[in-house]
């Protein structure tokens, strides 16, 4: 094969032009990003975010989510609460639009959650006298909460958070004491899975708990877990909710954590990652006089190197994990601005305030 002078001249050009093209892209990321998350991690699994209708509606957010995630997960509206207000009447439009925008745009969606202690609607543990309805009563209402919004999705919600946080916080104890556990005993776990694998047999099913990293959490989860998979419950995955901070966990234990779940032949999503820069605390409270929120150099860095640190896991567990999920997009809006410490601003995610990606960012996209 003969190459003369002048093409070889035509193609060094050519890469000399690209290869300033791409550095160009780097150096002009601030503003346009001909790359995103999804697409660095191609190879490796989905990347999702948690999303309102809201957020949707602004274009500048939209276009975010969609350079840089594959994955939606809405964050409030198909909990059971916002989505079935009253016993007779759901609300669906808010849940609606997201799964519309997710089909419109080609995303894929989690559906979030049908069953968990907290925003629930006030009529679903009483009867019309008033009174606790029986564990009769209060499946049968599972039953039906469930069958109606899975079916409403099928085909276009790929997977669901089944139970939510079923384990509780004292370490001395298994199940937390809700009222579904009250009124059910551990019935309601199993039978939320069944109800759900009836209404969408091709849905994929998960057990979604935070905290799952540390020791004493990690072994009640998977205790519930082993229990679930050895009675043959249509249970496919657990989630890891990973509001982590800058302090935890640590490489061995998330290790360990992925090893030992992973173990019970189902799979390991990361849902509702966010990585605090303060240490985690359970209780709401109040911003304490003097008390700072100011978003340091050396915490921009240590949570750029916690990022990287976790995403290298992800990574090497790839063949487990089947995808990660950011809880909200950017740190103009977090949860954590408000909880556990009222009016104290968090900075947890990939994009700073201005949609801009952050040192997190690259950390995490540089592999
Ligand atoms: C839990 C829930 C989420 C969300 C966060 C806080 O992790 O699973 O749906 O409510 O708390 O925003």
């Amino acid at each position: 094969m003969s190459i003369n002078l002048k093409k070889i001249k035509q193609l060094s050009l050519c890469i000399i032009l690209q290869g300033g093209l791409l550095l160009n892209n780097r150096s002009t990321a601030q503003t346009v990003q001909s790359k995103g998350l999804k697409d660095y991690y191609k190879d490796y699994f989905p990347i999702g975010v948690a999303v309102s209708p809201q957020s949707l509606k602004d274009p500048q957010q939209a276009a975010l989510i969609l350079s840089q995630f594959n994955s939606l997960t809405p964050e409030n509206a198909m909990k059971m609460g916002p989505i079935h207000p009253e016993e007779n009447r759901y609300y669906w439009k808010d849940a609606d639009s997201i799964v519309a925008f997710a089909q419109a745009h080609g995303l894929r969606v989690r559906g979030h959650n049908l069953c968990w202690h907290e925003q629930t609607p006030d009529w679903l543990f009483k009867g019309a006298d008033g009174k606790q309805v029986t564990k009769e009563v209060l499946l049968k209402r599972l039953k039906d909460h469930i069958t109606a919004v899975i079916s409403r999705y099928k085909g276009k919600i790929y997977a669901w958070d089944v139970v939510n946080e079923a384990i509780d916080d004292d370490n001395s104890k298994f199940l937390r004491n809700s009222l579904w556990y009250q009124i059910c005993g551990e019935d309601f776990i199993v039978k939320a899975f069944e109800y759900a694998h009836e209404a969408d047999p091709n849905a994929v099913l998960f057990y979604n708990d935070y905290n799952t990293e540390r020791p004493e959490k990690r072994e009640r989860v998977y205790q519930l877990l082993k229990k679930l998979v050895d009675a043959k419950v249509p249970i496919n995955g657990v989630g890891l909710q990973a509001h982590w901070s800058i302090y935890e966990p640590d490489q061995k234990d998330l290790i360990e954590t992925i090893k030992r779940f992973s173990s019970l032949g189902i799979k390991v999503q990361i849902t509702e990652l966010d990585i605090s820069i303060y240490p985690w605390e359970k209780n709401k409270r109040s911003l304490r006089p003097g008390e700072s929120d100011a978003y340091t150099a050396d915490l921009e860095k240590k949570q750029a190197d916690k990022y990287a640190e976790v995403f290298k896991v992800f990574r090497d567990y790839k063949n487990v994990i089947s995808g990660v999920t950011f809880w909200n997009i950017s740190d103009k809006h977090t949860w954590l601005d408000e909880y556990p410490v009222i009016g104290r601003k968090n900075y947890p995610l990939l994009f700073d305030q201005n949609f801009q990606p952050k040192k997190a960012y690259w950390q995490v996209v540089n592999f």
